[in-house]
């Protein structure tokens, strides 16, 4: 293993980044006085400093210094049609000057639109909103405790379904003890032993767990489409063979789509594997750009939050659940996906091909072999997300997380911090390798990508020597 220091190459970066950005260095300054490191959100907290974002569109954003950058973030893979499409922000405006109302504490008839499109893109047969996909895997996981009755909570290691209490363990890949790590302090000791983390795309460990834990076992939640554990896809025989365990001992097989639903085609991607989850969770691109996730699925489960099923589960709400305006931008986003359908996802999914070739050839113009994950497979069409990692030795299969985070295998810490803060000197940004393209990235903005990718090269090559 080749574990390279990058301490003078960041520092330089640092630098440089922190000389043309004095408006956002001082917006951090005062933020470290109020906020906890600066922000709300760990993630966008780059050092030495995040660009404060001024204003946005389409693919591109601007930042308090004026720097246009072209963003591959796309509000946290929420903006499928880039940043305030138009269909969007015209629906919500209209809707504000004929006097809908922001919050109104009221019920009303947007939700009912979309959670009919919901249904009808995805299967399910009921569904009720919330206001994030943290939320959502949270009371997904508590109706399958209290249909089943049972406490145990299977995931894989790298899944990562928000910080709720049942998802702490095993996101990072820690060194000592793989993906049995506890995430946080402070969580209950119960919880930390009611939930089995087994391995992404490896159906003989499941069958293993669930032959040992699986009449105690509430459910198995994943991703058929694995986020920010590497951006890739289940195998055709892994969701299966989900499916199957589930169903053979009596668990819950939930589908966390947060990220997944709606960005390959018009709805879920259980239906590409022609499996169908007892739950499943979508976010991000549901909400058009407003907080909104839901769960949605079996009746006789959903009901359990409702008067049918005696109102056992307290999935009842928040105060801002079913917000008009959101659940407008729901109906009106949802249904605008679904009625171009045939041009969004063919188009994103070359858009996406593109990016990933860019990325791994600029990288190896300069003799850095770099790999994307993010592309589809034979279940799911083409897709529009990457994931760049740089993987010491070539041909080592890139199919579960501990491939693309362990030290041992990828250099992880050049696609941190290294290359978001290099590319950022070239007004791109991506979030530690991975981003996402949107109906909005154009061929230009891809060439524009490319020559980016190809000044990092450079940099990083003259910074080995
Ligand atoms: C697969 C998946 N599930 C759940 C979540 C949590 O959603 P949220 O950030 O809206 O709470 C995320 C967030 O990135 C996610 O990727």
């Amino acid at each position: 293993m080749n574990l390279r220091d990058y301490t003078s190459l960041l520092a330089e970066l640092r630098a440089a980044y922190a000389a043309r950005s004095p408006r956002s260095a001082a917006l951090n300054e005062q933020a470290q006085r109020v906020l906890v490191d600066g922000g709300s959100h760990t993630l966008r907290l780059t050092q030495p400093f995040p660009p404060r974002i001024a204003a946005a569109h389409g693919a591109w954003v601007t930042d308090e210094d004026g720097h246009k950058l072209l963003d591959f973030w796309q509000g946290h893979l929420a903006n499928i049609l880039g940043h305030n499409p138009e269909v969007v922000t015209a629906a919500l405006s209209q809707a504000l000057a004929d006097g809908m109302g922001l919050q109104t504490g009221f019920t009303e008839r947007y939700q009912v639109e979309a959670a009919e499109l919901l249904c009808a893109r995805t299967g399910a047969e009921r569904v009720r909103f919330t206001t994030s996909g943290t939320l959502a895997t949270m009371y997904a996981i508590l109706l399958a405790r209290a249909f089943t009755g049972r406490d145990m909570v299977l995931k894989v290691g790298g899944g990562w379904h928000g910080a709720q209490p049942w998802a702490l363990k095993g996101i990072g890949y820690d060194r000592a003890e793989g993906y049995q790590h506890i995430e946080t302090a402070g969580l209950p000791s119960a919880v930390c032993e009611e939930v089995v983390v087994s391995r992404f795309n490896d159906p003989e460990m499941l069958r293993d767990h669930f032959g040992q834990w699986g009449d105690r076992a509430a459910c198995f939640i994943v991703e058929p489409f694995m986020g920010a554990g590497g951006f890739m896809p289940a195998t055709r025989e892994y969701i299966q063979t989900a499916r199957e365990l589930a169903t053979q001992y009596g668990a819950a097989l939930i589908f966390d789509e947060v990220i997944a639903g709606f960005r390959f085609r018009a709805g879920d991607v259980g239906a590409l594997y022609g499996v169908r989850p007892d739950l499943a969770t979508f976010g991000k691109i549901i909400g058009g750009g407003m907080p909104v996730a839901a769960v949605a699925g079996r009746a006789d489960i959903m009901n359990l939050a409702g008067r049918a099923g005696g109102s056992r589960v307290k999935f009842s709400g928040g105060t801002y659940s079913g917000h008009p305006a959101s659940m407008l931008a729901t109906k009106t986003i949802l249904r605008y996906l679904v009625e171009h359908e045939a041009d969004i996802y063919p188009r994103l999914a070359a858009l996406g091909e593109r990016a990933r070739a860019i990325l791994e050839d600029a990288f190896a113009q300069e003799g850095f072999y770099a790999r994307c994950t993010g592309g589809g497979n034979d279940a799911l069409p083409g897709s529009s997300v990457f994931m760049l990692h740089f993987p010491h030795e070539e041909g080592h299969p890139l199919d579960a997380p501990d491939d693309v985070f362990d030290p041992a295998v990828c250099d992880v810490a050049l696609n941190g911090d290294v290359l978001q803060l290099a590319l950022l000197l070239e007004d791109v940004h991506v979030t530690h390798g991975h981003g996402a393209v949107s109906t909005a990235h154009t061929g230009e903005d891809l060439a524009f990508l490319d020559a980016a990718c190809r000044n990092v090269a450079r940099r990083l090559k003259e910074a080995r020597g």
